[in-house]
């Protein structure tokens, strides 16, 4: 099966699929917002940067190894963007897929991050055959540090002041994800 058939994906209420050109201005504005740049490495100066990071996602293909994939998450209904999920798929099978998210502050605090999440975290245990799920949040990123808790990520590591961020030494949290262990979950929720 190639691997752009797994795109779109959809979930109860939202769907998941390539961002396109006229994303640009909605991309440019909530990236571009200090409440959701403030830890992230990719921030747009201009619309232009927004429209150039999608030309460059479109030329890439899907699940390449090594490669990060940016993904537009879309009310199922009205396709109306709301945020947008990168997947850092690794060079070898063995490795750890690294997942990052962001949505529209307007969007947030609707479960639109843990249902996309879901999904995708779903696909890459189930089809994709990977055995290891990563984050990394600076630990003053509360929101991400409860998102992942909340899909049974557990806390591998604190790196303290290993990053040089931004003109300062910030600390790095990672999280990680078995494949047995969301495995395990599922069946821990089915007979509860
Ligand atoms: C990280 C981020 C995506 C999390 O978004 P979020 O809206 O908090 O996460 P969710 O969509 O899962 O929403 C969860 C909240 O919605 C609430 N909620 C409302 N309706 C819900 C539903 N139907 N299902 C689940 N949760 C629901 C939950 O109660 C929860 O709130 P709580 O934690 O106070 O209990 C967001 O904070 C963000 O974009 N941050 C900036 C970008 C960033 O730093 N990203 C990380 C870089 S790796």
């Amino acid at each position: 099966m190639p691997a752009e058939s797994h795109l779109p994906m959809h979930t109860a209420r939202l769907r998941l699929d390539a961002l396109r050109e006229e994303d640009a201005q909605d991309l440019f504005a909530y990236r571009s917002d200090p409440r959701i740049a403030r830890y992230q490495g990719w921030r747009p100066d201009a619309v232009e940067d927004a429209a150039a990071f999608i030309a460059r996602q479109s030329t890439r293909r899907f699940a390449e190894p090594d490669g990060w994939n940016q993904l537009a998450i879309r009310l199922r209904e009205s396709g109306e963007l709301v945020g947008d999920l990168g997947i850092h798929f690794p060079p070898s099978q063995q490795d750890a897929v690294e997942l990052g998210i962001s949505l529209m502050p307007a969007h947030q605090g609707s479960g639109y991050a843990r249902e996309a999440m879901r999904a995708v975290i779903g696909h890459l245990f189930g089809e994709f055959g990977y055995r290891r799920i990563v984050g990394s949040v600076d630990p003053r990123n509360h929101a991400s540090v409860a998102l992942l808790h909340a899909l049974g990520f557990r806390k591998e590591a604190h790196h303290v002041e290993s990053l040089y961020f931004r003109g300062e030494w910030v600390d790095d949290l990672v999280f990680a994800l078995l494949a047995r262990e969301w495995s395990d979950q599922a069946v821990a929720n089915d007979t509860r």
